[in-house]
């Protein structure tokens, strides 16, 4: 059985790249496990800088435990962001800079990889206009991928958000980034 971990970093109920990440996920195995975190209510605590993973293996703060445990089982990563201000919501960016300790436990304490299971990872973003910055969003995960024993095999932009309400092209794409992510070898063109 195969676990996928979802990560949503808007905080609106009607979110519309929640809603793409469902698209995404239809082409899912059918027996797959499905672990959703939702970044405004996980609420990460900052990572310190505190260099204490360098130290010791291992985060100081422990409120991402459980997320850590789950990131580490999961065979498949779906990330689902909307753009603010050219880059992930603060949340989520929590997260993203809580992974350090992953860093930490390859360069410092030399383990490698420091996950061992090797994952699929695809992403999905909206932005209300042009969602500037979802490149450099994308090259955010696919740099720390490479620490984290993943691949991102697809990304996805959907514009214009604010402007018009998402449409089956929207999530014809979605769905074609999750058949990139489920399918045997990935076709990799979104990423
Ligand atoms: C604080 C904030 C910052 C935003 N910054 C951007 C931005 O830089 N570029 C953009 O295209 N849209 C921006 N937006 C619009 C959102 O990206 C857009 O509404 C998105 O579709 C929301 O996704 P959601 O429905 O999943 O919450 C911003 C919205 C908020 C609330």
């Amino acid at each position: 059985m195969k676990n996928i971990l979802v990560v949503y970093g808007s905080p609106r109920a009607d979110s519309g790249s929640a809603a793409l990440a469902r698209a995404l996920l239809e082409p899912k195995p059918a027996d797959a496990a499905v672990t959703e975190y939702h970044a405004y209510r996980l609420n990460a605590r900052p990572c310190l800088g505190c260099g204490g993973c360098d130290r010791k293996a291992g985060c100081v703060q422990h409120d991402l435990d459980q997320f850590y445990s789950d990131f580490e089982a999961a065979d498949y990563v779906v990330f689902a962001s909307p753009v603010y201000n050219g880059g992930f919501p603060a949340p989520l960016k929590a997260i993203l800079d809580r992974f350090q300790c992953y860093y930490a436990l390859r360069f410092a304490h030399g383990v490698r990889p420091p996950i061992k299971k090797h994952r699929r990872a695809a992403l999905v973003m909206t932005g209300g206009c042009e969602a500037e910055g979802s490149e450099h969003m994308a090259q955010t995960l696919r740099q720390q991928f490479t620490v984290l024993n993943a691949e991102l095999v697809a990304a996805v932009t959907v514009t214009g958000t604010d402007r018009r309400a998402l449409s089956e092209p929207d999530f014809a794409r979605a769905r074609e980034a999750g058949a990139a992510l489920f399918g045997e070898k990935g076709e990799n063109k979104n990423a």
